[in-house]
């Protein structure tokens, strides 16, 4: 145990890690060194987004182009680990932008808060009384929410809402905000965190209360849900079913293929999971290149997955008067002001590529790479199967670790092309490549 290691150096931070965990790994130092940044403001910059920072902690940062969304252009930041994201997302984007591009609507804009609380006293009274303070609740956070509502945002919604048949004695404010191009996440809780001030001073003041109903108020915690499904955007593409064309598949089978997909995500939780997973896998990329909170993100969509009480597809499909439609309802809070994005460098990068975007578009941009994505992942599911395109993106990873040469890459390219990538096969051919042993 150590008590003050957030007060250390950062040198004395790894010293103290390396001598009392990684006394046998003579290259912990190095490992951690080679990742700081030379730029010294720059570095200083990353150590102050977290605490306890010993070093950087790199993504790749790629890039999907060929997105036409809403008739516009796009290229598509993506930071992203695993291999084949940004290759599935551009070759998803190049399908579609032959056969009339990715549409997006918003379905709607506000987030929800909630003063938790518990009160003994007698609910009716309570509901007669919170009529008379939703005002008061306004007025005392004029100062916070000025700036929100110039840029036309705001507290919308105020209500009280009894939830004693779950817990008793169990209310919430529940307060519904617009926050504009910010996430709002500080705006929301500040705005709560008053009005668990005002709704404890109102009440004690009140003579609508007998003194044992006042002692029996108990405010529990004021926080923002991260659940937001009436924050809401669609993002679509559709085109005649003939126009599904496909070396592998013809078109009226590859459509019936493709809902029976995701007919099947609809009601079985097992794939329902792993299909989304792969909506995700376009989503977090690119809130992650955004400087957004991806973990937000995450937990929103797979709460909205099991609305229904089981774990469902985010996505769906149809085939109607020959036309066939797939598309995705994604409930997502997003900021394209505060936050990281006027910090971090790559971030505001992300944001310029993107023409600088409300978050109400960057929205549906987001909500475009899942859709993308998931399209990639079905369209080699329901075809190729999803491995060939796997063990290609794998290929080059098995290379990489191997230190094998750009000529060595291209041979490996062609030697593989009719045969099945396994991690024993490539290394087994790249030593007979160089004349080792095997
Ligand atoms: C892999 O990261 C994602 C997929 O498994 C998604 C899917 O199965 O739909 C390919």
């Amino acid at each position: 145990m150590i008590s003050g290691f957030s007060k250390l150096s950062k040198k004395d931070k790894i010293n103290w890690l390396v001598d009392t965990f990684l006394q046998n790994n003579s290259d912990a130092k190095e490992v951690l060194k080679q990742y700081w940044n030379s730029d010294a403001d720059l570095q200083r910059l990353h150590d102050e987004f977290s605490e306890n920072t010993i070093s950087n902690y790199y993504l790749p940062f790629g890039v999907a182009p060929n997105f036409i969304i809403n008739g516009e252009e796009f290229a598509i930041p993506m930071a992203v680990e695993e291999s084949s994201v940004v290759a599935a997302a551009a070759k998803a984007a190049k399908y579609w932008a032959n056969r009339g591009g990715f549409k997006t609507e918003i379905l709607g804009f506000t987030k929800l808060g909630h003063v938790h609380f518990t009160f003994k006293g007698d609910a009716q009274k309570l509901q007669d009384f919170f009529k008379d303070l939703e005002k008061k609740l306004r007025e005392d956070t004029l100062t916070m929410t000025q700036n929100m509502e110039k840029r036309g945002g705001g507290i919308r919604n105020l209500n009280l809402v009894d939830k004693t048949d779950l817990i008793p004695h169990y209310f919430q404010i529940e307060a519904e905000f617009d926050t504009v191009d910010s996430m709002g996440a500080n705006f929301i809780n500040s705005c709560l965190e008053q009005f668990a001030k005002t709704l404890e001073h109102e009440l004690n003041d009140s003579d609508f209360f007998a003194l044992e109903e006042k002692k029996s108020l108990q405010i529990i915690m004021c926080i923002l849900s991260n659940y937001t499904p009436n924050c809401m955007v669609r993002a679509w593409v559709e085109c005649p079913v003939t126009d599904l064309v496909d070396k592998n598949i013809p078109a009226d089978i590859f459509a019936e293929k493709f809902i029976q997909a995701i007919k099947i995500a609809e009601i079985e939780p097992y794939r329902a999971t792993t299909h989304n997973k792969g909506i995700m896998n376009g989503v977090d990329a690119v809130v992650i290149a955004t400087g957004n909170d991806f973990r937000a993100v995450e937990a929103c969509a797979h709460t909205f997955a099991c609305r229904d009480g089981r774990y469902s597809s985010l996505t769906h499909a149809e085939v109607s008067m020959g036309v066939f439609k797939f598309w995705l309802d994604l409930p997502i809070s997003l900021g394209t002001v505060g936050g990281l994005t006027s910090l971090h460098p790559l971030v505001k990068f992300a944001l310029q590529l993107l023409k600088n975007p409300s978050a109400k578009d960057l929205m549906g941009i987001v909500a475009v790479a899942g859709l993308a994505q998931n399209f990639a992942a079905l369209r080699s599911l329901v075809t190729t199967g999803i491995q060939k395109g796997h063990m290609k993106m794998h290929l080059y990873n098995i290379l990489n670790q191997l230190g094998a040469t750009e000529k060595e890459k291209d041979y490996f390219a062609i030697y593989f092309k009719d045969k099945t990538v396994s991690h024993s096969a490539v290394v087994s051919e790249f030593h007979r490549l160089r004349g080792k042993e095997v």
